[in-house]
């Protein structure tokens, strides 16, 4: 595995290879859910190129850019055992200049849900990723369900800007209870580590409502934040796949989400039905 810390290390290491390239753009602290997107960028392309790069831009000031966990050498070895071509593993500076040209997230769907809970965050996402495909110049870059609007929002970065490659999304990876693999799950203390399996139990509830024949997005929604109730909810949401408030349940086009705080940790989930 070569380890490419420059654009230029990064534009070595890859003018060698012929072929397909697959991209996992990651911010570290790696767990089974990177896992399993290196996974299928190993099987689907003849390179693979994972990134870590904790981003300031998609931080808000007072949250977690200082103290997001930081595992180099772990992250190197799991990256190392997958099968990774290139780690690209670049400092803030050989990212961000002074005073640069940045994307802006849309005014609607960049700044409703995780966008109004943090304002500004999808253009500090869609800023890195738009750096990062220009360097690696995937075939194929792979994203989470677990974050559904960030996905949403790169696709449409991706036709907006007729960009040529395709994102490959995949589905969430959850611990055996439930609980959805996330880099700040390593945040919760035991007793919060329990609460937070309220999440996914409400998520549960919502397909469990919607299996039996409940499609109206207030009785869900309702039930829901029954299950959610004493933890801090930021939002429930049921949603269409252009990320678009729906009444009802539409199958086979419609998200469900939540954003509540655990303690001090903030975290997300959803399904996807
Ligand atoms: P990060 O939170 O490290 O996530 C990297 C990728 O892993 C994202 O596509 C995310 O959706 C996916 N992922 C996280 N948890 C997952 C899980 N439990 N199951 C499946 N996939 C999971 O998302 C980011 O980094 C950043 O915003 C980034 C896109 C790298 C831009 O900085």
């Amino acid at each position: 595995m070569i380890i490419a810390r420059s654009a230029q290390e990064l534009r070595n290491a890859l003018d060698s290879k012929t072929g397909s390239v697959g991209f996992v753009p990651t911010m570290g602290a790696l767990h089974i859910g990177h896992r399993t997107l290196i996974d299928a960028a190993r099987r689907e392309n003849d390179t693979v190129v994972v990134s870590i790069f904790v981003n300031p831009t998609q931080f808000l000031p007072g949250e977690d850019l200082s103290k997001y966990p930081r595992r180099e050498e772990a992250d190197f070895k799991i990256c190392e055992l997958s099968g990774v071509d290139v780690l690209f593993y670049p400092d803030v500076s050989t990212m961000y200049g002074r005073d640069e040209v940045r994307i802006t997230a849309p005014d609607v769907r960049g700044y409703i849900l995780e966008g109004a809970s943090r304002p500004g965050h999808f253009d500090g996402v869609l800023t890195v990723v738009m750096k990062l495909f220009n360097l690696v110049r995937p075939t194929r870059a792979y994203f989470g369900k677990k974050d559904a609007q960030q996905l949403s929002l790169i696709t449409q970065m991706v036709g907006n800007f007729f960009m040529d490659l395709t994102i490959v999304p995949m589905d969430t990876v959850r611990e055996n209870d439930g609980l959805a693999l996330s880099s700040r799950n390593v945040y919760l203390n035991p007793s919060e580590r329990t609460e937070a399996l309220k999440l996914s139990a409400s998520l549960k509830r919502a397909t469990k409502l919607v299996m039996q024949g409940t499609l109206e997005s207030d009785a869900i929604k309702a039930q829901m934040l029954e299950i959610l109730e004493p933890l801090e909810v930021e939002y429930v949401a049921i949603v269409n796949r252009a990320f678009e408030s729906i009444g009802r349940v539409e199958i086979g086009n419609t998200i469900v989400l939540v954003a509540a705080r655990v303690g001090s940790t903030r975290l997300i989930d959803n399904v996807w039905m």
